[in-house]
């Protein structure tokens, strides 16, 4: 039997990973933060898949709360095998005008929260003694810029680093560590509303010339826990449509529709 806990599984990303794990087997912790009707419907589906699913709530913005959420989660499922450390938020502000209140934010939803809560899960993991997988669900703007995204990037930049000290510390026991780093995706954070197809969407910007498909970032997450993705641990695994091989963002001021 394998177990996932999967953060900010009430919609987008989450969502889509979670519905994917259950399908491959796993049991499914889901953790949600104030939808509890997403994470509910989610839950059914999973169960409807033949899974176990346990809802969780946790809200990043007190990490040792949420850290003792995703403890109490995977005590719930019998152990945690995979941590899927994926909710989080976007906020935008130039850097003239972003207030320590905001960036503070920022930083424990993006950032301090994700490292609590992957520490908790980390924890079972060598406590069992059986290995584990972790993947942290960062952004391409943990390497490149955007407009008004100065606490954003500094958190998935740092988001992004912490995954390669992880790894480099979890290897010995059996764990691997590595972030997906998304481009712009079609979910609830970039306003694009539930059941809007990523084609759909127009990005000239962008090579493939549209945003991801959450479901496409879920197979990216969900092979990171297949057993044939034991050797690779410690990297930042870019999913944006070609988006990194233009170079300079066009209208970044204007928002570019990039997360
Ligand atoms: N969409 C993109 O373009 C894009 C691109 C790059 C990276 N990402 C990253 O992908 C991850 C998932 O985003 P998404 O696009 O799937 O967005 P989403 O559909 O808005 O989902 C965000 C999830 O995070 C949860 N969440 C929000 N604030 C939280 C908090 N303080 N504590 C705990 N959970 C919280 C939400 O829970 P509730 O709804 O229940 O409150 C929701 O389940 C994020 O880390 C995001 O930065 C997204």
């Amino acid at each position: 039997m394998k177990a996932a806990l999967v953060t900010g599984a009430s919609s987008g990303i989450g969502e889509a990973t979670a519905l994917l794990l259950a399908r491959r087997g796993f049991d499914l912790g889901l953790g949600y933060r104030s939808d509890a009707d997403g994470a509910k419907r989610v839950a059914a589906e999973v169960e409807a898949a033949g899974r176990r699913a346990v809802l969780f709530r946790l809200d990043h913005a007190d990490p040792a709360a949420a850290a003792a959420a995703v403890d109490e989660a995977a005590e719930n499922l019998g152990g945690v095998d995979a941590f899927v450390n994926n909710a989080g938020i976007n906020h935008r502000a130039e850097f003239l005008d972003e207030t320590l209140d905001d960036w503070r934010r920022m930083l424990d939803v993006d950032l301090t929260g994700p490292f609590a809560c992957a520490q908790a899960a980390a924890r079972r993991m060598v406590a069992r003694g059986r290995g584990g997988r972790i993947v942290n669900v960062s952004s391409v703007h943990d390497e490149i810029p955007i407009w008004g995204g100065s606490a954003y990037c500094a958190a998935k930049g740092g988001f992004t680093m912490l995954t390669k000290v992880m790894a480099l510390e979890l290897a010995r026991h059996g764990i691997t560590v590595n972030a997906v780093s998304p481009g712009e995706t079609a979910t609830p954070m970039n306003g694009v509303p539930v059941g809007t197809d990523a084609g759909d969407l127009p990005r000239p910007s962008i090579p493939v010339g549209r945003p991801a498909r959450a479901r496409e970032v879920a197979a990216l997450i969900a092979y990171l826990l297949e057993p044939d993705a034991a050797y690779l641990t410690g990297q930042s695994l870019t999913i944006d449509g070609g988006l990194m091989l233009m170079g300079a963002i066009p209208n970044q001021k204007d928002g570019g529709g990039l997360q």
